[in-house]
């Protein structure tokens, strides 16, 4: 992997950047649609690659461990190929998922012992076969095993659960290196930086996930329920710390409104379900604002979706319509909200990308982020 900064930003830490991989060029700020399970939910290949057209996109560990298996992916020949989708992919290495969705979960020094959310089947995660596990996905980042704290969280269980993230991430790269690539392309591990909302354990953390050099680095344990100025105030606490000369990438975050301040913070990727979940769900991210098209105000409001046309979806589709697929719950209804947040994310991270190389990203930012919260 080859990170090249290209422009930084002289009145905030924004930056632009690409990332070079085996599977292509990634440009930065990037959002990365989430494809938990070997799918965008709700988009096939053809409109993700020529509508939206990310540079990456994101799968999940613990979703693909349990289903469809890895022995089922590697005889595919990874990932990539299984779901045919030749852009790079990162997956998360269910350091998240098995707090958030597995019931019964036991956390120990060796690792995670979970029940799985679909058959209530045992299964244990540690540092070392999460690494073997994402070797067999293949995809062209990987994440190191950690533990994400909720919010709030006790300052004692923060700093032991750091500690052992820390000790984890050891495990995690000792086991790597002597775990080949399955494939012939390269891999690139990034570690996590935990710390939940205290600052001294956030530097500290920060600073010990900087030590172990890796290419690339991510901060976890944020948008977990804080409020934003808390979130905002750990990205720079963190920031302030990884080096400036490797991608940054801050897990989970978040609205349009996040993901511009945190880019003025130093983050370069980022990963939400926020825009394809609340687009299924009729929630709508515009250039006008926020809009729940089940709202009955659209009844009858033959305006096009999005007068701004980032995807073809939103010129060739009334408020009306859509609002009416919703309505009757046709699958086409959630096919266009996915398609049109995913497009309108991607059009806000390019735009920011566009004006940090431009010079004018604050200027800019700051009259985005005063539209973007309206709800229309
Ligand atoms: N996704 C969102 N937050 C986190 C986190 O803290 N850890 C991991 N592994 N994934 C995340």
């Amino acid at each position: 992997m080859h990170f090249k900064l290209e422009a930084t930003d002289l009145q905030s830490s924004a930056r632009a950047a690409t990332i070079t991989t085996d599977h292509g060029i990634i440009e930065t700020p990037i959002f990365m649609p989430v494809g938990t399970v070997g799918t965008v939910k709700g988009v096939h290949q053809r409109e993700l690659r020529e509508d939206i057209n990310p540079d990456i996109i994101l799968g999940n560990t613990y979703h693909l461990y349990l289903r469809p298996q890895t022995p089922v992916l590697e005889k595919a020949g990874g990932l990539h190929k299984f779901m045919n989708w030749d852009r790079n992919i990162l997956t998360d290495s269910g350091g998240y998922q098995v707090y958030s969705l597995s019931a019964n979960r036991k956390i120990k020094e060796e690792g995670v012992k979970f029940k799985s959310h679909i058959d209530g089947s045992y299964h244990v995660f540690t540092p070392e076969n999460v690494m073997e596990i994402q070797r067999t996905i293949g995809a062209d980042i990987i994440m190191a095993f950690d533990e994400c704290t909720p919010y709030p969280c006790e300052y004692n269980y923060a700093k032991r659960s750091m500690h052992m993230t820390h000790r984890w991430l050891d495990r995690c790269i000792k086991h790597l290196e002597k775990t080949p690539l399955k494939y012939d392309y390269g891999q690139t591990f990034f570690p996590i930086v935990q710390g939940s909302t205290y600052k001294d354990l956030r530097r500290q953390s920060a600073e010990y996930i900087a030590s172990v050099g890796a290419e690339g680095n991510a901060i976890g344990g944020l948008s977990v329920g804080e409020p934003a100025d808390e979130m905002y105030e750990m990205t720079a606490v963190v920031t302030e710390i990884l080096p400036k000369e490797k991608p940054r990438y801050l897990m989970g975050v978040g609205t349009p409104v996040n993901i511009l301040e945190n880019i003025a913070l130093g983050i370069d990727m980022f990963d939400c379900v926020m825009p394809t979940r609340n687009g299924r769900n009729g929630m709508l991210f515009t250039s006008e604002g926020i809009i729940n098209i089940k709202n009955k105000k659209w009844e009858a409001d033959l305006s096009v979706i999005d007068p701004m046309g980032i995807t073809w979806v939103d010129t060739e589709y009334s408020k009306a319509y859509l609002r009416h697929l919703f309505t009757v719950n046709e699958m086409l209804g959630r096919q266009i909200a996915t398609i049109h947040n995913l497009g309108f994310y991607l059009w806000l991270v390019r735009e920011a990308r566009k004006h940090i190389l431009a010079g004018d990203f604050t200027e800019w930012k700051n009259g985005m982020v005063k539209k973007l919260d309206q709800r229309l």
